[in-house]
């Protein structure tokens, strides 16, 4: 959507994954103060969104939107406040349907107008819109309606279509919102996770700035997958140019997992001006275990990834034409994980050994 929002993908935290629609005020505000204090904030996860059952059950006399008075007792102006006095942005969601997923609020369905007011006075950045109890009435119509209710507030509010990919939003997504998820809730878990790689990679082309395909949020922190899973998982998601929302408790993570939510290489990859997402470019073995990803980044730069879907350690080679350079080129390469040049390769490809369920992630630079 050219709105001016998600030129780049955007990044920050969300308490879905982690909170599952527990979330409170203290909750918020503690983790505000976490992703400043951590450095987070400082390499650009700035959204702090809030998901479901923040509001109360039933609409005021004037049929507005209630903030829940156990759980938001200074209510969402408040809030906002103090994430923006911390240079921060807001986010809120709600639901193209009667209801949100939860049951436990109204969805936004025929008040859009009313609520985008409502959002936009409360100093709103963000509004991630789901699909639960829709009656069956097209995504199509129902996505629109907001979009333009939004606009008509004059704030600009970043529109993540939360339509779980059921209507291939991505064909007619990009001209909402400025992402929209390709896929149903992702679990801890590194199943769940590789097969929403794979479903996110089918759209890759429609993807880019002001519009990106979204595999849903990130899980590194919550302890259900090893480091080298979480690695995974991180690099592939950026290198897909998906939004990098964090969906674990900020607020006493382990070091060990803010290393990897804050590896700058990594993140420079997810940010790149250009916006192309990597594409996965070639598989093999058995049960297609060794895969390669890769694509174009600004200044004539490619990424490169090998993954390994294995349960054993392979050697996986990938060729420079493979991710978009020229065949027979001479590039520099550069390991985004060890943070270490490789030097000049020659020889038209990389191969390395790469670990069970753990990945490989280079930034190649073709000799000129
Ligand atoms: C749906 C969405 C999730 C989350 C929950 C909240 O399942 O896909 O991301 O927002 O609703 O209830």
């Amino acid at each position: 959507l050219e709105n001016g929002l998600g030129r780049t993908p955007p990044m920050g935290w969300n308490d879905f994954n982690h909170f599952h629609n527990k979330i409170n005020e203290t909750i918020v505000r503690e983790t505000v103060d976490a992703i400043v204090s951590t450095g987070l904030a400082a390499l650009g996860y700035n959204y702090i969104n809030i998901d479901d059952e923040w509001a109360e059950q039933s609409r005021d006399k004037e049929g507005n939107l209630q903030p829940r008075k156990d759980r938001f007792p200074s209510g969402i102006k408040n809030l906002a406040d103090y994430v923006h006095s911390k240079n921060l942005k807001f986010g809120i969601y709600s639901d193209a349907g009667r209801l949100t997923c939860a049951k436990t609020q109204p969805g936004s369905l025929n008040f859009e107008n009313q609520d985008a007011k409502t959002f936009a006075a409360w100093g709103v950045d963000f509004l991630k819109y789901d699909n639960c109890h829709n009656d069956g009435a097209s995504p199509k119509i129902r996505y629109p309606k907001m979009q333009k209710a939004l606009l008509a507030t004059g704030r600009p509010i970043f529109y993540a279509l939360c339509e779980w990919g059921y209507e291939d939003p991505a064909l007619w997504a990009p001209g909402v919102g400025n992402s929209w998820r390709t896929t149903g809730d992702i679990k801890d878990n590194w199943q769940s996770m590789i097969v929403r790689a794979d479903q996110n990679d089918k759209w890759a082309k429609y993807a880019g700035p002001g519009g990106w395909n979204d595999p849903d949020m990130l899980e590194v922190g919550n302890g259900g997958m090893s480091l080298e899973e979480y690695r995974a998982h991180f690099s592939l998601w950026a290198l897909m140019k998906a939004p990098l929302i964090i969906g674990c408790d900020v607020r006493n993570l382990k070091q060990e997992y803010l290393d990897i939510l804050m590896n700058k290489e990594v993140i420079a990859i997810n940010q790149d001006s250009m916006g192309v997402q990597g594409k996965r470019v070639s598989r093999k073995g058995a049960l297609e275990a060794r895969l390669v990803w890769g694509g174009p980044l600004s200044q004539g730069k490619f990424v490169a990834l090998l993954l390994n879907r294995g349960d054993s350690t392979a050697k996986i080679r990938a060729y420079w034409e493979q991710i978009g350079a020229k065949p027979g080129s001479s590039v520099q390469v550069r390991d985004v994980w060890a943070h270490k040049d490789l030097g000049a390769f020659s020889q038209g490809y990389i191969e390395e050994a790469v670990d069970a369920h753990a990945i490989k992630m280079y930034v190649v630079v073709p000799k000129s």
